[in-house]
């Protein structure tokens, strides 16, 4: 455990010359980081704990989630340069991963690189058989970690006995983990993802200590907790006081927690409130790769980077560079869309820079795009 100092500094001594140039007072990303508009520095201090997922050992706590539709290879490298130190990739359906063999799929979805290792696939099905079968092939593609999803709230794949389904199914849902878990080498982590319930009944809580325990006992490596329930899918509050209290009971059991860390500040808030083993970046690390950056610098009581223009400018161009090769043009702009509205946020001007990426349909357009509202004056 290292000791480290949270501090938050004046935004004087945060911003270079270049940042007082572009103007970002006031734009989303100020309000985020919650920079203090006070001359003092208050600090808190934070026990920064060692976050292992059985025999990998990372250097920081904070990590990127897995993400549908966002965390693929271009993302994840993205984050890995700037500063996570482990990355999950997107979900994906243990029959899906079982299906295909090798093409395009298999570039953009089971695709994992020297660079951006340790990376984790998450798996999604509802027979331990299939699941085992796509472990071992993720494995087999280069994956330092297979998760197990038991949290996603989507309607047809509840309806098809998956994801967050399995919170009301502990049996099977050990059953399916200690099946991968024996499957895979055993230096390969397996970890689990769950929602705290699928509802707030107490029936829902006894199942969730069920499987916690039920896993670990099968060999899970640690379980990443998101605060929210099935039912609540993203609306109201992640409750971080279940979070707290389910590492409380897990002891030296590794556990994450997820939930509304939309800042660097909060992923190191729910650290020292919860005292779990790390947290997972998820809404708050789309189109924002820099809080992991921002997350190091707060924990060794150093001022949060504040990406320039420039800065945001460089990373865009690699994005998309990344996703161009990944997933072809067409592809590339559809994604890149998505993201570059997210990027926006850190932009002075933010609902204009959002509006002239919602038209881009070609990468033509994108470049014309980040060469008008990229470009320093
Ligand atoms: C667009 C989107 C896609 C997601 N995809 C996945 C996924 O593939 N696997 C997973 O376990 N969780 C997924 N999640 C859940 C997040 O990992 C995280 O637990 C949740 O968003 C709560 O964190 P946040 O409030 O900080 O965003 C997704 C969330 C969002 C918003």
């Amino acid at each position: 455990m290292g000791i480290c100092q949270v501090r938050e500094c004046p935004k004087k001594r945060v911003w270079n010359s270049r940042h007082r140039r572009a103007n970002l007072g006031g734009s989303l990303l100020e309000n985020d980081l919650q920079l203090p508009r006070m001359t003092s520095i208050p600090t808190m201090t934070l026990q920064l704990p060692q976050l292992r997922l059985g025999s990998l050992e990372l250097d920081f706590p904070v990590v990127q989630a897995a993400l549908a539709g966002y965390s693929d290879w271009p993302m994840r490298v993205i984050a890995r340069r700037l500063g996570a130190p482990y990355t999950m990739a997107e979900v994906l359906l243990d029959r899906f991963v079982l299906s295909v063999s090798r093409g395009r799929k298999v570039g953009r979805y089971i695709r994992v690189t020297d660079e951006e290792r340790p990376c984790g696939a998450q798996l999604m099905g509802s027979a331990s058989d299939e699941c085992a079968a796509a472990a071992v092939k993720l494995v087999e593609a280069g994956f330092d970690v297979i998760d197990v999803n038991f949290g996603c709230p989507v309607k047809k794949v509840i309806g098809k006995g998956r994801g967050g389904y399995l919170l009301g199914e502990p049996k099977t849902a050990i059953e399916i983990v200690a099946r991968v878990r024996d499957a895979v080498p055993p230096e390969v982590p397996v970890t689990v993802k769950m929602r705290r319930g699928v509802d707030d009944s107490r029936q829902s809580r006894d199942n969730f200590y069920t499987i916690f325990d039920g896993v670990f006992q099968h060999g899970a490596a640690a379980v990443i907790v998101h605060g929210r329930t099935v039912r609540q899918r993203y609306d109201g509050k992640s409750s971080w006081q279940f979070v707290r209290e389910v590492k409380r009971h897990a002891g030296d059991r590794t556990v994450l927690g997820s939930g509304d860390l939309f800042t660097a500040r909060k992923c190191l808030e729910m650290i020292a409130q919860t005292g779990v083993d790390g947290v997972t970046a998820a809404r708050g690390a789309i189109g924002n790769p820099w809080i992991f950056q921002q997350a190091r610098a707060l924990a060794a009581g150093l001022a949060p980077i504040v990406p320039t223009l420039e800065q945001q400018r460089d990373v865009l161009v690699e994005h998309f560079r990344l996703a161009e090769a990944t997933h072809g043009p067409t592809r590339a702009c559809r994604r890149m869309r998505k993201f570059g509205i997210e990027y926006s946020r850190l932009h002075p001007q933010p609902d204009a820079v959002r509006a002239a990426f919602l038209t881009i349909a070609n990468p033509v357009q994108w470049r014309k795009t980040l060469e008008q509202w990229y470009t320093e004056p």
